[in-house]
Order: C-alpha cells, then structure tokens, then sequence
C-alpha cells in the first residue's frame, strides 16, 4: 500500500508527523516533509535516514499558511526524483490555549490560519497531482476538539471543526474521482505541542482534557497506519476515547453533563488573578 509510494507530510518535522514519517519510511514510501523551521526538518531526515538507511526522505521549508509558497513546493517535489505525490498526510498544526476573554483576536486568525487554510492550500495543490495519477489519499489531522468543544480551545476547536467539516465535504465529493480521505481525532497525545501549552495551560481545560488517557505521538501513529491499511475514514485513537467518542455521539446530554462537571470542580475562571 505505501511501497514506493510518494507521501508529503506536513509537520513531518515533530510529533505525529515524524512518528508517521518513520513509519511510512519503514514501509518503503518516499517521503517529502514539509515545515518551517529547517533544523527540526534536517534532525528528522538524519534519525530517519539512521533508522532506516534505504528509505527516500526529501526536505522542504514551506509555511503552509502561504498558498503561493505551497503551490511551488508541490511542483518542486513532483518534478524531483520524488515524483507527484501519491498520497498526502495534513499534520502541521498549532495549539494555543487560553480563556476565551483572554484570547486574542489574532489568535484566532492565525490558528485558522495554519489549521485550517494550511490543509486547505495542500489539498488544493495536491489535487491535480492526484487527478492525473486517477486518485489519491489524503489523511486530514482534526482531533477529538473537531467534534466536542473543549474549554480553553475555543480558537482550537473551530480550527478543527472546520478541518473535519471540510473533510467530510471532499470525502463524498471526491470520491467518485477516486480520492480517499481519513480524518484523525485523536485525545491529547504528548508532543512538543502540548509540552509548550502545558507551561500556561487553565486548570479547566487540564482537568476536562484528562477526563481521557493521554496517549502518546507512537500510538497515536500506529492507530493512523492501521486505520489507513483498513479503509478507515475517521479515526479516533485510544480504546477510551474512542468510546468518548461514540458516547458523545449516540448520548450528547450526560456526555455534556460529565465535561460540565469536570469544568465545575476545577473552574477558577479568568479573573481569577
Ligand atoms: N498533540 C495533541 O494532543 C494533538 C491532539 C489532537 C490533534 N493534534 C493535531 O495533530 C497535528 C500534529 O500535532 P503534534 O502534537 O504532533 O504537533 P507538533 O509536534 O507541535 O508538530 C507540529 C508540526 O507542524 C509544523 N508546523 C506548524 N506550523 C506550520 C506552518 N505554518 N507551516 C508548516 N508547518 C508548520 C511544525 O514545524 P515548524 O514549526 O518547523 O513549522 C511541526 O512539524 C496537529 O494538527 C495537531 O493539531 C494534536
């Protein structure tokens, strides 16, 4: 399934992007990793390249944000050795939590901005690649807050949301065009992420966050690959946020009344200073 397949990952420098990146390298893809920052891109090529000295991996500096920049990069890769790409992972993302008053305006720009308009640019620049190929799979990072609103995430969530909307929209209509999608919502998983949000985080968003097991970047990878090589559209990582998952599907007032409650116990508010 990924045997010489070509993969571009977005934030394939950290956290799941880079545990996917391993995994796929493994398998035999040919990997194009896409993020900012070219240190953490270049470690993630040589710890790749050490695990697995055969594998393919390119590197490419690109905010996804910038839709021209990320036009010219799909074209950069798919006239590489690389070739056009065959499949396309949207991991690069970013978290900032705080309560609702004390956020920002432009931090709601900015995450809808990398969450949202970042997988927005790729899809469309993968798009033609995958036409002329006669299909294509994309797996779409939203999370657990794409489907249940979380306290502290409201910039967040309506990051993701939008993510998972999107995806639900191009999976029935680009399927006749044999284009695939999966959409990952996992719980919280350790990662440098979370690590840097953790130095700030609300004790609200703490406890309603941990009402699940954390889990980590590897298992939350090791759940992708498996979802994917089953045809699996949406992916929830973890036996018990996956039974959150249905529980806030099938019964949405107690799953309500349990986060309200968690809220309740630990709520200091913003004022609280
Ligand atoms: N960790 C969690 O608890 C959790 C839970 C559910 C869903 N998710 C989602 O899973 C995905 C990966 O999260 P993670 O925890 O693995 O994060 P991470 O370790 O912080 O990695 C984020 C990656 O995105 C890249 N990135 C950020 N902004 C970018 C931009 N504008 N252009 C290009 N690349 C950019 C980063 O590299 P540069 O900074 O160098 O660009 C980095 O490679 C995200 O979409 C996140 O929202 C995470």
């Amino acid at each position: 399934m990924f045997k010489n397949k070509t993969v571009i990952i977005t934030g394939g420098s950290s956290g799941v992007g880079r545990e996917l990146a391993m995994r796929l390298a493994k398998r035999g893809a040919r990997l194009a990793l896409v993020a900012r920052d070219p240190n953490k891109l270049f470690a993630t090529k040589e710890e790749i390249a050490a695990a697995h000295p055969r594998a393919t991996v390119e590197i490419f500096c690109c905010d996804v944000t910038d839709n021209d920049s990320v036009q010219a990069t799909f074209q950069v890769i798919a006239d590489s050795p690389l070739r056009a790409p065959h499949m396309l992972v949207n991991s690069a993302g970013i978290l900032i939590e705080n309560y609702f008053e004390k956020l920002p305006l432009d931090v709601f720009r900015k995450t809808m901005d990398i969450n949202f308009f970042g997988t927005l640019h790729c899809m469309r620049a993968a798009l033609p690649f995958f036409k002329e190929r006669g299909g294509g799979r994309i797996i779409n990072m939203s999370s657990l807050s794409g489907v249940m609103g979380v306290f502290g995430y409201s910039a967040y969530c309506a990051s993701k949301y939008a993510v998972k909307g999107l995806t639900d929209t191009l999976r029935v209509e680009l399927r006749p065009q044999n284009i695939r999608f999966h959409v990952v919502c996992p719980p919280e998983f350790d990662s440098p992420m979370v690590r840097e949000m953790n130095k700030t985080r609300t004790p609200e968003n703490l406890a309603m966050a941990h009402m699940l097991p954390v889990l980590t970047a590897p298992q939350v990878a090791d759940e992708i690959m498996s979802g994917v090589r089953a045809g699996r559209y949406e992916i929830v990582p973890g036996a018990i946020p996956r039974a959150a998952y249905f529980l806030d599907k099938l019964l949405p007032g107690p799953s309500r009344a349990l986060t309200d409650m968690a809220v309740r116990r630990s709520y200091k508010g913003p004022d609280k200073d």
